[in-house]
C-alpha cells in the first residue's frame, strides 16, 4: 500500500442511525409497546454509561424501557428473585443484567435464570445452544452488530476467510458461530495463539476482540482487509481499541475506536427487543 492510503472507515454511527430508523419504524406498525428492563447494580460508571447509552437508544425507537437500579450490597438471592418477577412479567418482553456485577455476586446463575425468550443479550445457555445449532436464537449484541455494519456496507463475507481474535462469551465464540452461519471460514485465535501475526495476516476479515490496546499491528493485517475493531481498554484518559493506528494505512475498511462497534452493540440490544417481544407475542 502506498503511503497515503487510508482504510475507508466503517462509521458505526452511520449504522446505528439506519438501524434505528428500521426499528422505529417496524416498531410503530405493533399492536404493543415492547418493554425492555435493564437491572444495574451498584454505580460502576462504565455500567451507568452503557446502561443509559442503551435506554436513550430505546426511547428513540419507541421501546419502553426501565432500567431497575439495585444497591452495590444487594444479596444474590434478592437479585434472583427480581429476575424471577421479571420473568413472570406478561408485559416485559426484554430483560438485561448489565455486566460485571460487583465481586460477591455471582453472574452465571443470574443469567441463567433469564426467561431465554427475554434474554435479549443472549448469554442464556439456551440461546448459546440455540446459535450453535442453527436454530432461532437471541444472539449476543455485539457480535450481531458486526454483522450489521457489514451487511450495511455491503460486505459479504460469504466463503471468506473471517480471522475471530478472542474467544469469549460475548463476542469471540459467538461471532464465530455468526460468522459460519454465514459462509464463512472461520479462525478463532487469541492471546496465547502462536505467532499470532502469521494467523492474522490469512484473514480477508479481522475481528479484534481481546481488550489489548493495539494488539493488531500493520505488519499483521493483510492489505485492503476488513478490520472490525472490538476491544476498548482505558489507557489515561481514552478508550483504546484492541487495533493500533498504523492499520489504517493498510486495511481496505476498518472500524474507528469510538465510533465504530460499541455504538452497534447498543443498537442490537434494541433489535433482540424486538424480535423477544415479537416471538413472545405472536
Ligand atoms: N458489559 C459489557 N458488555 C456487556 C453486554 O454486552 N451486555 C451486558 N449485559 N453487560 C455488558
Amino acid at each position: 500500500m502506498s503511503g497515503t492510503h487510508r482504510a475507508l472507515p466503517l462509521d458505526g454511527r452511520v449504522v446505528s442511525d439506519a438501524v434505528a430508523e428500521r426499528l422505529k419504524a417496524r416498531i410503530a406498525e405493533l399492536p404493543f409497546v415492547p418493554r425492555l428492563v435493564f437491572v444495574r447494580v451498584g454505580e460502576d460508571p462504565a455500567s451507568v454509561f452503557y446502561v443509559r447509552s442503551k435506554q436513550r437508544y430505546a426511547k428513540r425507537v419507541g421501546v419502553d424501557a426501565e432500567t431497575l437500579v439495585l444497591p452495590e450490597t444487594v444479596e444474590q438471592a434478592e437479585l434472583m428473585a427480581t429476575i424471577a418477577r421479571l420473568n413472570a412479567d406478561p408485559e416485559t418482553d426484554g430483560i438485561l443484567v448489565q455486566l460485571p456485577l460487583p465481586a460477591h455476586l455471582d453472574a452465571a446463575p443470574v443469567l441463567e435464570a433469564i426467561d431465554p425468550g427475554k434474554d435479549v443479550d443472549g448469554f442464556h445457555p439456551v440461546n448459546v445452544g440455540r446459535l450453535w445449532s442453527g436454530a432461532p436464537a437471541l444472539v449476543p449484541c455485539t457480535p450481531l452488530g458486526l454483522l450489521a455494519i457489514l451487511d450495511h456496507y455491503e460486505l459479504d463475507v460469504f466463503g471468506k476467510h473471517v480471522v475471530v481474535i478472542g474467544r469469549s462469551h460475548m463476542v469471540g465464540k459467538p461471532a464465530a458461530a455468526l460468522f459460519l452461519g454465514r459462509h464463512a471460514t472461520v479462525t478463532v485465535a487469541h492471546s496465547r495463539t502462536r505467532d499470532l501475526g502469521a494467523v492474522v495476516r490469512t484473514g480477508d476479515v479481522v475481528v479484534a476482540a481481546v481488550g489489548r490496546a493495539g494488539l493488531v499491528t500493520a505488519d499483521m493485517v493483510r492489505p485492503g482487509a476488513v478490520v472490525l475493531d472490538v476491544g476498548m481498554t482505558r489507557v489515561d484518559d481514552r478508550i483504546v481499541g484492541d487495533v493500533a493506528d498504523d492499520v489504517w494505512g493498510v486495511a481496505g475498511h476498518m472500524t474507528p475506536m469510538p465510533g465504530g462497534t460499541g455504538l452497534m452493540t447498543v443498537a442490537m440490544v434494541l433489535q433482540n427487543t424486538l424480535t423477544a417481544a415479537e416471538r413472545r407475542r405472536a
